[in-house]
């Protein structure tokens, strides 16, 4: 799977750790970015991951700041876009199963390196289960389509 990775200046290190992994996994990695240390403004990397995942570039994205709330908020502005805030497993698992999540935000202050692991590693793994979920997620398209041509029409 072809999957991007970004994170803010706090997450740069876990976002290097989760490169490895998904490689590891046998995944296409993408780096988007940032390189350094240096601090920047999270608006920016979620942008560059989930327009791509927006357009069909890529097909999923992980994004790391200090809580991953930032992220999470900026990467649901786009369409087709469904980015979850993971902090374990089970909503790492969840998220896939049921909400068919095509990105996932992780806090790099919060979580350790092996729960980071299994996060990956379950959200990875995990399949959308359809039927009434697909019904639920047609409605949250909906309202996304409802609120895309209203806010065009204004
Ligand atoms: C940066 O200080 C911090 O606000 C950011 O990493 C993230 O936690 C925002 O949601």
């Amino acid at each position: 799977m072809k999957i991007a990775v970004a994170s803010d200046h706090r997450g740069v290190r876990v976002k290097e750790q989760i490169l490895a992994q998904l490689a590891q996994l046998g995944h296409e990695t993408l780096d988007y970015g940032p390189e350094g240390n240096d601090s920047v403004d999270y608006p920016d990397f979620a942008k560059a991951v989930a327009k791509d995942v927006s357009k069909g570039v890529i097909e999923r994205g992980i994004l790391i700041c200090g809580t991953g709330l930032g992220m999470c908020v900026a990467a649901n502005k786009f369409p087709g876009v469904r980015a979850v805030n993971c902090h374990d497993d089970f909503t790492a698992e969840m998220s896939r199963r049921h909400n068919n999540a095509n990105v996932m935000c992780l806090s790099a202050d919060l979580l350790g390196d092996r729960l980071l692991n299994r996060i990956v590693e379950s959200w990875m793994a995990a399949e959308f289960e359809g039927g009434r979920h697909a019904r639920r997620l047609e409605k949250i398209a909906e309202i996304e389509a409802e609120c895309c041509h209203e806010t065009s029409d204004e």
